[in-house]
């Protein structure tokens, strides 16, 4: 959460800036600032409540001279989203300012030790504590930024990614970081920094990840230097971006969920890519053949994640259980991490998470490294923090995901699971040849058949026209699809803010069917499958309570159309495949409501894309 956009060089920092805040709005926009170090040396710092584009009819007319600057766009952790809390913050003389992603946890400690030494705080934030105690050890210690910045990360505990520049030594930009991500980009005589290389990639392809405890030195004129908290210089690793500017355009849609919505047929073709032969069923993943044994002598999964990754990670159980009789257990991340989980170095423990940034996921993964386990990681962004920390892994190669509801990251994920369930059963020998080489088939046409179920678009919005002002929605489903209805139901709930609850169909009638009436439609998620008679009863229980019925069923049944309201027919695939094709109805119906409320589908109210806090 919060974006960071750091510049030095020699072009207009500010224009860099804006356009790096943008790249980075999905990771949190209740405020935004800029600072600059002018060409006289002094500190144009501009900061307002809002969206970045708040920011820039803000700084309209400004100074806004300089070539090295900062800049941030804010999820609040501490503090209202208003003015005075939004980043960079500013030490008490004025000239160091500072910006931050992530929390520090011991900041009422450090802010009361600082008050009595007589600073004056401004803001309600953890992050301005940071600031200030740099500027008091650089002041009492009488040292260099970069001295100071070293003592006073040690004195922090919490998460973080920093940067902050300085009036005294105007050609330098100091960035830290623990447990937050940092990216820095190297071009021809200018660095920049970010939370993500979005913001990057127009300029230069040559990137570094610093890593947990590091700090970088990054001044005008010298090459980057990278030293750690304990002083002792750090490696520098340049990997080249792959990333085009395309990726991160909404390429003529209205919103970013659409076009990620629609781009699926292309995600998932990337997805296989490579790791479904072309005839035959063989499934190749690298990760798992490199690490063979561990999956022959597994006794035990655990997937852990969190959210829509969570979601997907319930069809990877039920998978990867049907697939290769290993056991699987499925846990959030926040409560793994705080469970004193029993953790083996006989389990595997696969993290899930498209961003790669989860703070919970991330805290998971290293709980699991200290038990033993040898931990796989399904992620969406190459080179991000739990790609780094895990033992090996899957991309799911699905692209940018920028619009902050999981659509096409969902679909990958759900069908590299089906992958990896294969390949761990090529390994056990727990799946006939047959059955493999035939979901792999479905794999090769998954593309085709998502473009035929986007043809659902038109009656699914005018589906949406109908239900656009209720206020509660059931969503159910069975086997691999209760874990659709969760999905279907946090779609709409995180962009619509219709309150929707997902359930296993057959558990209705043990509660939820006290909600049904009138007003309360209810989404069924019944293709053709083993239980397909036992959730027909389920529709005609709703039926008999006046609640309307819409259903998601496979092309030709006849059956439910006659009892529900409305009925979308998606095409015949086998149920370990359904997800994937389930879950675009899903995302167009939440999409198509939370428009016509006038919501905005692609930054929605409270929520962040990278959860990089607690
Ligand atoms: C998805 O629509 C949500 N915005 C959210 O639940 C998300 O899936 C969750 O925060 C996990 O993120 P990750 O996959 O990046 O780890
Ligand atoms: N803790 C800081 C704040 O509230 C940064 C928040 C974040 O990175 O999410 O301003």
């Amino acid at each position: 959460m919060c974006g960071i956009v750091g510049y030095i060089g020699h072009r207009p920092a500010y224009e860099i800036l804006i356009k790096g805040l943008h790249r980075l709005e999905y990771r949190g926009y209740d405020s935004a600032g800029v600072a600059m170090v002018g060409d006289k040396g002094d500190l144009n710092i501009y900061k307002t409540r809002g969206k970045v584009e708040d920011l820039e009819r803000f700084c309209h007319a400004k100074d806004l001279d300089g070539n090295i600057g900062i800049a941030h766009t804010r999820w609040a952790t501490h503090g209202e989203p208003n003015d005075v809390n939004a980043h960079p913050h500013l030490s008490h003389s004025g000239k160091l300012a500072l910006v931050h992603n992530g929390t520090i946890e011991n900041y009422n400690i450090l802010k009361e030790a600082l008050e009595q030494q007589g600073c004056k705080f401004k803001s309600d934030t953890d992050t301005e504590v940071l600031v200030q105690l740099i500027e008091y050890i650089k002041t009492t210690n009488n040292c260099t930024l970069i001295e100071a910045v070293r003592e006073a990360l040690k004195e922090v505990i919490g998460a973080y990614a920093i940067a902050v520049i300085d009036t005294n030594e105007p050609d330098t930009v100091i960035a830290a970081r623990k447990s937050s991500p940092l990216v820095i980009g190297i071009g021809e005589d200018e660095t920049f920094l970010a939370s993500d290389a979005t913001p990057i990639v127009d300029y230069t392809d040559k990137v570094v990840y610093l890593n947990d405890d590091e700090i970088a030195i990054i001044r005008r004129g010298e090459p980057l230097k990278i030293i750690t908290t304990d002083n002792e210089s750090a490696e520098i690793d340049i990997q080249t971006l792959k990333l085009s500017v395309s990726q991160l355009e909404k390429g003529g849609f209205p919103h970013f969920m659409l076009k990620e919505i629609y781009e699926q047929p292309r995600t998932i073709r990337d997805c296989v890519r490579g790791r479904i032969g072309n005839s035959g069923g063989k499934v190749t993943l690298s990760g798992v053949i490199e690490h063979s044994d561990k999956f022959l002598n597994a006794k035990r999964i655990i997937i852990v994640a969190c959210g829509t990754s969570w979601h997907a990670g319930l069809i990877g159980k039920r998978l990867i259980e049907e697939a290769t009789r290993i056991p699987v257990e499925v846990a959030y991340a926040s409560e793994f991490r705080y469970s004193n989980p029993i953790v083996t170095p006989d389990d595997i423990v696969i993290a899930i998470s498209q961003s790669g940034e989860t703070a919970d996921t991330l805290a998971a993964i290293q709980l699991a490294k200290e038990k033993g386990a040898f931990v796989y990681g399904v992620c969406n962004v190459v080179g991000s923090s739990i790609a780094r920390a895990t033992d090996s892994g899957t991309y799911i190669h699905v692209g940018p995901e920028i619009g902050v509801a999981s659509t096409k990251a969902f679909t990958g994920q759900v069908t590299v699971l089906i992958m990896l369930a294969m390949a761990i059963a090529q390994i056990r020998k727990t799946m006939p040849k047959e059955e493999i080489t035939k979901v792999a088939g479905y794999l090769r046409r998954l593309p085709d058949l998502i473009k035929q179920t986007l043809k659902l678009n038109d009656k699914i919005e005018h589906l949406s026209s109908i239900y656009t002002y209720v206020h509660n929605f059931l969503y159910l489903g069975r086997g691999y699809n209760y874990p659709s209805a969760l999905e279907g139901a946090l779609k709409l709930k995180e962009i619509s803010y219709i309150h929707a609850e997902g359930y296993p169909a057959a558990e209705m009638k043990h509660g939820p069917i006290a909600l049904i009436d009138r007003e309360l439609p209810t989404v069924v998620i019944a293709p053709t499958d083993e239980l397909h008679e036992k959730i027909i009863s389920n529709i005609q229980q709703i039926k008999a309570r006046g609640g309307s019925v819409i259903a998601v069923v496979t092309k030709g049944d006849t059956s439910i159309a006659e009892i529900a309201d409305h009925t979308i027919e998606i095409p015949d695939v086998p149920e370990c495949v359904s997800p994937v094709i389930v879950s675009i109805p899903l995302q167009l119906l939440a999409y198509h409501i939370a428009v016509k409320k006038g919501c905005n589908v692609d930054m929605p109210r409270n929520l962040a894309k990278s959860v990089t806090v607690e």
